[in-house]
């Protein structure tokens, strides 16, 4: 949620001029998530997440406009995708929230290494115009897709971290894209199990001559914990004009409505402050 509330803002800001760019999906997924197949699995009965996450949001009043925002899509892909009844069933991916957003003179670009994963991103994606879906490493594509024609550029590094080398994969992937397109606005999602391996990923970034670049993090409870992962965070390389001040009040409310217990907090900084 809070990588997709703050996705849209970036989309929002990059059409804030009318000159086209490419928004690029190294980690694409299968574009959008049948709720009611998550609830029952492959063959047993899962206990479902949503309620604990969408669905506290979704009972939220008076939501920080990065928030409602986020909601309004949400709902419109529900019902794009056919559902009537009051209840969520289908849940926006990445995909999906910025292929609704597209305009015209944009371009979407999405990778997705996984085969059956990719099937159902292609099938999803079919519809959406200027929409190329690719069977290939979203950390290959940095380099093959930037600099684009347009010279505008949004990225979305959102990966599994079920490799070792994720980090170390990230940071040469931004390092690439960077000396491709400098202004290239990157989002890169990471989980927040390790505070040092959070840090010692931060250090590395900042070795690769970083632009402005912001951070926002989110914990749903204390260390103490012991769910697995207690947050999750946003680095934001090149962050439009002003976005912090859409974010902060928005992911402040995100970690108070998902709150598990003490402990929950919510923070953004800049790692490379604003010139
Ligand atoms: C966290 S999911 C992406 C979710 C999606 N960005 C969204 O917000 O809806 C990560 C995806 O990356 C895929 N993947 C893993 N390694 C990859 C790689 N090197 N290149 C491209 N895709 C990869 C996985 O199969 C998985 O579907």
């Amino acid at each position: 949620m809070l990588k997709h509330a703050v996705l849209l803002q970036l989309v929002a800001a990059m059409q804030r001029k009318p000159k086209g760019f490419l928004y690029l999906d190294t980690h694409a997924g299968r574009g959008g998530y049948d709720l009611n197949v998550a609830v029952r699995g492959d063959t047993l009965a899962r206990i479902p997440e949503w309620p604990e996450g969408i669905g506290r949001l979704l009972a939220q009043a008076d939501l920080p406009e990065m928030l409602r925002e986020y909601v309004v899509a949400v709902r419109a892909h529900d019902r794009r995708q056919g559902n009537t009844a009051a209840e969520l069933r289908f849940y926006p991916g990445s995909p999906a929230l910025v292929g609704a957003k597209m305009r015209e003179q944009d371009r979407m670009a999405l990778c997705e290494q996984q085969p059956d994963e990719c099937a159902a991103l292609q099938a999803a994606m079919a519809r959406t115009p200027r929409c190329a879906v690719r069977a290939m490493d979203g950390y290959e594509a940095v380099g093959a897709m930037l600099p684009p024609p347009e010279r505008r550029a949004l990225l979305l590094i959102d990966p599994p971290f079920e490799s070792e080398r994720e980090f170390a994969d990230i940071i040469r992937a931004v390092g690439e894209g960077l000396r491709r397109l400098p202004d290239a606005v990157m989002a890169i999602w990471y989980p927040l199990t390790l505070r040092a391996r959070v840090d010692a990923f931060f250090d590395g970034l900042t070795h690769q001559a970083l632009p402005p670049t912001m951070v926002a993090e989110l914990e749903v409870a204390s260390e103490a914990s012991a769910l697995k992962m207690r947050g999750c965070g946003l680095v934001i390389i090149n962050p439009p004009w002003q976005l912090l001040a859409v974010v902060q009040p928005g992911v402040t409310a995100l970690s108070r409505c998902l709150s598990q217990g003490a402990g929950a907090r919510a923070a953004c900084t800049w790692l490379v402050p604003e010139r």
